[in-house]
């Protein structure tokens, strides 16, 4: 990808920082936000070594095969509406496949983008005590993928044949990413954008399974769950806080943060 200084017209883009080859983006704009580096402080990579995902992942980032981008913000909003800055990312990177590259991927809640039913891109945002880091990896041309991965993943290349232009697919991201970035700000919370992202889910009124990975049930939390077997939900869309609203046999809505689990489609990965 040949970057270019264009990204300066977009608001939001204050400056850009671009290595061949890095840990990953995420580390580094963790590091130089502990350095003082502003609001809008973009990462690029061509390359990285340990590109990281949720949950302790992984996510492989081979030289010039995806978009690696992290975005440094320093935010004013309040802790809990933190994970939005997900969600809304999610609609930026739909928004970008849609516009430019004539795709119609879906968002697998809370972090990935799919294409047909494969994880095409995925979303790492990690937030300290002044500073809160957007992660974005995307793979583009890819043709190959790690056998324990190879069935999961995707690639622009691989589902169109085609080589796109990353830049414009990372500028564009960007663009709506800043555009909803500046109404979240304004209104302070997820509802202006939540009719879009739910009508961009993957799975929504589908069956799927919830797979905890860290149980801490317990009944004075409303955000809780108690999920001790792999009960079938019917996905009904996010609420305005983002939280995804799983509908139990009992027709009871369960509400589930994004910290708590992962989603499995009942037959497949999405
Ligand atoms: C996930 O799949 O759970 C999220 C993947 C996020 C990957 C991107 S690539 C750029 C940035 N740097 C990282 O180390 N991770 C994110």
């Amino acid at each position: 990808m040949k970057i270019n200084s264009t990204l300066f017209n977009i608001p939001i883009i204050n400056s850009v920082i671009e290595y061949d080859c890095t840990d990953s983006t995420n580390i580094k704009a963790k590091e130089f936000s502990k350095r003082g580096s502003v609001h809008g402080t973009l990462f690029l990579a061509h390359k990285q070594l340990n590109g990281k995902g949720r949950l302790n992942r992984t996510f492989d980032s081979k030289k010039d095969e995806g978009i690696y981008a992290s975005l440094l913000l320093r935010p004013n909003v309040s802790p809990n509406q933190l994970p939005n800055i997900t969600l809304l990312t999610a609609v930026a990177i739909v928004r970008a496949l849609k516009t430019i590259c004539h795709l119609t991927p879906l968002i697998k809640w809370p972090n990935d983008i799919l294409l047909n039913g494969k994880k095409l891109a995925g979303i790492l945002t990690e937030a300290g005590p002044d500073y809160v880091i957007v992660g974005i990896g995307l793979n583009t041309t890819t043709k190959s993928f790690s056998s324990d991965i190879e069935k999961t993943a995707t690639s622009i290349f691989l589902e169109t044949g085609k080589t796109i232009d990353s830049f414009d697919l990372l500028y564009n991201i960007m663009e709506e990413f800043n555009d909803l970035y500046e109404q979240f700000i304004i209104h302070s919370d997820f509802s202006f954008l939540l009719e879009e992202y739910n009508n961009n889910l993957a799975n929504l009124n589908q069956e799927v399974h919830i797979i905890p990975h860290d149980i801490s049930y317990s009944t004075s939390n409303p955000y809780s769950i108690k999920v001790d077997n792999l009960d079938t939900f019917l996905c009904r869309g996010i609420d305005e806080n983002g939280a995804l609203l799983c509908e139990g046999p009992d027709k009871k809505i369960t509400i589930i943060n994004s910290g708590e689990v992962s989603l499995r489609g009942k037959n497949s990965y999405s």
